[in-house]
């Protein structure tokens, strides 16, 4: 008989260590081993974008992006994530940057953050942060793109938000231009993410 594995041990997802782990142990359930059916469609029909993927894990949707022709970046803070995502992106290893997005600086203005399962790895309390830091790193008209994941579960990660709490998070910097069902989602996901694209404001003075 084998033995049980032996229980994760860090539990604070705003911790690098937290992933580290994960990724080390191969527990990884978000991981959908491919690019989904919405971000190629996105990609085809769009010209090449300066592209920041932020807590990219695995970063399949590097090359995807690359192979087109776009300048994209995949970022995690996660030395163990980097390590695994750099292990299968052959050319495209070097895209891949061990940075936090909190503080990772684009050397090229940004067109376009693509959102896969980042912000629902990280606690409700840091969500204002991290629109703010989308809305800091896109300049007017550029996209933020992705799946949003939505549930009401206290546990996490994932951590489920409500569109409510979406907008109010989003729509004083972005314009929602799409809001659809995803068809090709993975166990952990399926029927709670929808593909939205926003698109950035143009600030008001005052606001
Ligand atoms: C649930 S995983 C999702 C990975 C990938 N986006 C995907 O769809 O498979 C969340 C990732 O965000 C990374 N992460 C969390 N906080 C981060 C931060 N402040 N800066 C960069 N990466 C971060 C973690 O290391 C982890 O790889």
């Amino acid at each position: 008989m084998s033995a049980a594995p032996a229980p994760l041990t860090v539990r604070d997802p705003r911790a690098a260590a937290f992933w580290d782990e994960r990724f080390t142990r191969g527990f990884m359930p978000w991981d959908r081993g491919g690019v989904p059916h919405d971000l190629r469609d996105f990609a085809a029909a769009s010209a090449p974008l300066v592209t920041l993927i932020p807590g990219c894990g695995a970063a399949w949707e590097l090359a995807a992006l690359c192979e087109l022709g776009w300048d994209a970046t995949a970022i995690d803070f996660s030395a163990a994530a980097v390590a695994h995502a750099q292990a299968h992106l052959g050319p495209w290893r070097d895209r891949v940057l061990l940075a936090d997005f909190f503080t990772y600086a684009p050397a090229t203005p940004l067109q376009l953050i693509y959102e896969r399962a980042f912000l629902c790895a990280l606690p409700p309390a840091m969500w204002p942060q991290v629109a703010a830091r989308y809305a800091q790193l896109l300049p007017a008209g550029a996209l933020l793109a992705g799946f949003f994941f939505f549930d009401s579960n206290p546990k996490g990660p994932p951590f489920g938000i409500s569109q409510a709490q979406l907008d109010d998070l989003l729509l004083p910097h972005f314009d929602c231009l799409v809001d659809a069902a995803v068809s090709d989602s993975i166990a952990v996901f399926k029927g709670k993410e929808r593909w939205q694209v926003w698109r950035r404001r143009t600030e008001v003075h005052g606001q």
